[in-house]
C-alpha cells in the first residue's frame, strides 16, 4: 500500500510502474481500466510519451468492461473513453486494443472470445484498476464469483444511478455490461489499484484491511500475489494501519534506493 500526498502524486507513481513494465517488456500487454480514477495516469502516460518519447508501438491492451447494446462509437461507451482519454494521443496501434465487445450478435459470446484473446497474447501483464464504493472491480457487481471470468453482468440499482447522469433522459441506458470476472482480473501477473478521495475511503479500509467476501469484489484482491495499492492521503483516512503501510514504504524505499530491482 503506498500512501501519496495528493491525486497528481499517485497518478506520477502509477505512471512510473507503467514505463517501467514499458521499457523492461515493450510488448507488454496492459490491462485497462474506465472511470474518473485512472484520467490523471492516462494525461501522465500522454505526456511522458509526447515530452520523452514513451514508446507504446508494441503494447497491447485489455479493457476491463463495456456496456452491452450502445454501439463503440457511442459518447459512453467505454470505446470511446479510452479512444478519446488514451488510445487516439499516443502511438499505440489501434489494433492492438481491445475493449470488450457490447454489440456482438449474441452477446454471451462476448466473454469467451475475449478471454480467448487474453490467453492468446499470454495473458496480461499490469492490470490497471479503480474500486466502486460497493467493492466492485471491473463491472464485477457484489455477490460476482470469486473466480468469475469474462462474462455478462446485470448492474445493481445504485451503479445505474450513478451513470444515469451521463445519459438522456429519453437515450437508452445499458442495464448489462461485458466485464473481465474477478477470476481473469486475478490472473494478470501484476495489478495495480488506483483510489483517490475521501468517497473511496472506506472502499479502500475494506478491500485491504476487511475480510474476503464476494459481497465486495475488491476483497478477492488480497488473494493475488502482486497488487500495488496506490492512494492518496484522502482515499487513505480510514485505514487501521495506515502508520504502517508508510514505515514500510520508507523502509522499501530506502532498500530500492540501494538496490535498485530492475522491475521497479
Ligand atoms: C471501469 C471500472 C470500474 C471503476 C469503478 C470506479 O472500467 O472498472 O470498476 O474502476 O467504478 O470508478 P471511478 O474511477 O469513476 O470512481
Amino acid at each position: 500500500v503506498i500512501i501519496a500526498s495528493d491525486q497528481n502524486i499517485v497518478a506520477q507513481k502509477c505512471a512510473d510502474i507503467i514505463e517501467s513494465q514499458i521499457k523492461t517488456l515493450p510488448d507488454s500487454v496492459l490491462g485497462l481500466a474506465t472511470g474518473s480514477t485512472p484520467v490523471g495516469l492516462y494525461t501522465e502516460l500522454i505526456k511522458r510519451h509526447r515530452e520523452h518519447g514513451l514508446d507504446f508501438s508494441g503494447v497491447r491492451t485489455f479493457n476491463l468492461d463495456e456496456y452491452v447494446g450502445i454501439p463503440e462509437n457511442h459518447p459512453q461507451s467505454y470505446r470511446t473513453f479510452m479512444n478519446q482519454n488514451l488510445f487516439d494521443q499516443i502511438n499505440i496501434n489501434p489494433q492492438n486494443t481491445c475493449v470488450p465487445d457490447g454489440m456482438g450478435e449474441n452477446p454471451l459470446d462476448a466473454g469467451p472470445l475475449f478471454e480467448k484473446k487474453i490467453k492468446s497474447v499470454g495473458g496480461i501483464d499490469l492490470q490497471v484498476l479503480g474500486v466502486g464504493t460497493d467493492g466492485h472491480i471491473g463491472f464485477n457487481e457484489p455477490t460476482s464469483s470469486l473466480r468469475s471470468k469474462t462474462r455478462i453482468k446485470t448492474l445493481t440499482h445504485q451503479t445505474l444511478e450513478d451513470n444515469s447522469r451521463f445519459f438522456s433522459e429519453d437515450e437508452f441506458q445499458p442495464k448489462l455490461a461485458i466485464t473481465m470476472g474477478i477470476g481473469t482480473i486475478l490472473e494478470s501477473r501484476r495489478i495495480l489499484m488506483m483510489a483517490t478521495g475521501e468517497s473511496k475511503a472506506l472502499a479502500v479500509r475494506e478491500m485491504v484491511e476487511g475480510s474476503i467476501s464476494a459481497f465486495f469484489p475488491a476483497t478477492a484482491l488480497q488473494l493475488h500475489e502482486r497488487v500495488t495499492v496506490i492512494v492518496d492521503e484522502a482515499a487513505a483516512s480510514e485505514l487501521q494501519h495506515k502508520g504502517y503501510y508508510k514505515f514500510v514504504g520508507k523502509l522499501q524505499d530506502d532498500l530500492i534506493k540501494k538496490h535498485r530491482p530492475s522491475d521497479w
